[in-house]
């Protein structure tokens, strides 16, 4: 009787190792069809000589850079675009969720819904979300309980804010705008704040030191505004740069903005120069707010701008140390420029159209990102061509 067990136990166990080498087998074989797909995303497989078969996000993945948009939590319940964001960018930036006017518009009023939101998609879907902005030099967008503060009240509310800011993300969010828009918006100067006026000199440094304090792994930026353009502002702005580093700042990285007129489309090697100047420091650089207003009916517009967008993608990946090339927000639905009661509207500055549809300026920015991927592995045959090559 005993053998008997023993026989029916061994046929059992040999049946029970069949089953399991086939539950291994074919779980390796879905496996390796979607890896052979595309990474662990099972998107389809990208070939960079192919252009129309890779996503940015694809793309700028095998470059090891940052291409990124910015991200509204108000948004995210809609499917269309939630998907759209997490397929084509590795990263992404709260449009306002993390500005200190939302986070504390008030004194310990403290709101950080929209920014956990933002937060958690980018956690979700593998996406690097950068905290943009601890400091916003500029006092149309300072609350105005901050602006009414006596200067060491002003100096405890700052390092407040930004040990409790930064201090809830340590760790999660990997790069800080920590002082946004230091200059004059169309000058040289440093902007008009509450911060300039009321802070000692050094308070740039001071903001950076209290940031890394508050999370030493995050790497901090400056960023600003129409230094490709604004006669003179880019000079200004290394200088600064440059006083920081003297000082002691703990900076990583300048973002230069490209909010970008149509009509006076960037130099290319203007750019290229400006962003080797400022590699030339250590430094990383970034572009970081890119958007090409066109005018409603103008037929050459979306070529035009087309072009422009190929102009400074193509500017970034020509210089080592660009690591990121950010659209100030993805669909012409959604863009602050038709808000802004400057341009004739609607400006339609973005890769995506009103439908989500992809645009020329969309082909511009890809054809760049592969063309520069080709680039990289030395491929044979033709490069895909791109404006700012
Ligand atoms: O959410 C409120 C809404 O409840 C209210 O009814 C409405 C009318 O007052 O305002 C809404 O808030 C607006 C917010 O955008 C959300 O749409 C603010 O008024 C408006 O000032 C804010 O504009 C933002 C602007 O920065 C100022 O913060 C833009 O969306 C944002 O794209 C823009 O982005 C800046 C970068 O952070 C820094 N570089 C320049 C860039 C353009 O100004």
């Amino acid at each position: 009787m005993r053998h008997a067990t023993t026989a029916r136990r061994r046929r059992n166990g040999t049946w029970l190792r069949i089953a399991a080498a086939v539950v291994v087998g074919l779980s390796l074989l879905l496996l390796s069809s979607g890896r052979a797909a595309d990474g662990a995303s099972g998107a389809a497989a990208c070939v960079p000589a192919q252009p129309k078969t890779c996503t940015l996000r694809q793309l700028a993945d095998q470059l090891g850079i940052r291409i990124g948009a910015t991200i509204t939590s108000s948004r995210l319940a809609d499917a269309a675009y939630a998907d759209l964001l997490a397929k084509e960018f590795n990263a992404a930036t709260p449009d306002n969720e993390l500005k200190w006017y939302s986070v504390q518009p008030a004194p310990g009023d403290w709101r950080f819904t929209g920014g956990d939101l933002d937060l958690t998609f980018g956690t979700d879907h593998q996406m690097a979300i950068k905290g943009h902005n601890l400091i916003w030099a500029q006092d149309r967008y300072t609350p105005s309980w901050v602006r009414d503060l006596s200067a060491s009240d002003l100096r405890d509310a700052v390092a407040e804010h930004i040990a409790t800011v930064v201090g809830r993300y340590a760790g999660r969010i990997p790069r800080w705008d920590v002082v946004n828009e230091p200059l004059k918006d169309f000058g040289t100067g440093p902007s008009d704040s509450v911060f300039h006026r009321k802070l000692s000199k050094r308070w740039i440094t001071k903001v950076f030191e209290l940031a890394h304090q508050a999370d030493p792994d995050a790497e901090l930026w400056l960023n600003e505004y129409g230094t490709d353009w604004v006669p003179g502002k880019f000079d200004a702005l290394l200088a600064l740069v440059k006083r920081l580093q003297a000082q002691g700042a703990p900076i990583d990285g300048v973002g230069l903005e490209m909010h970008r007129p149509l009509a006076s489309g960037p130099d290319v090697g203007q750019l290229v120069q400006q962003m080797r100047s400022i590699a030339k420091l250590g430094l990383k650089v970034g572009l970081t707010e890119l958007d090409v207003p066109i005018k409603p009916g103008d037929a050459s517009g979306p070529a035009a701008q087309a072009k422009a967008y190929g102009r400074m993608v193509g500017a970034c990946l020509q210089v080592s140390r660009c690591r990121e090339v950010t659209m100030w927000g993805i669909d012409d639905g959604h863009s602050w420029l038709d808000n802004l009661g400057i341009f004739p509207t609607p400006t339609r500055p973005l890769l995506f159209d009103e439908q989500l549809a992809p645009k020329p300026a969309y082909n511009a920015v890809r054809a760049c990102l592969a063309r520069a991927v080709l680039v990289a592995q030395k491929a044979k045959g033709p490069l895909p061509a791109c404006a700012g090559a």
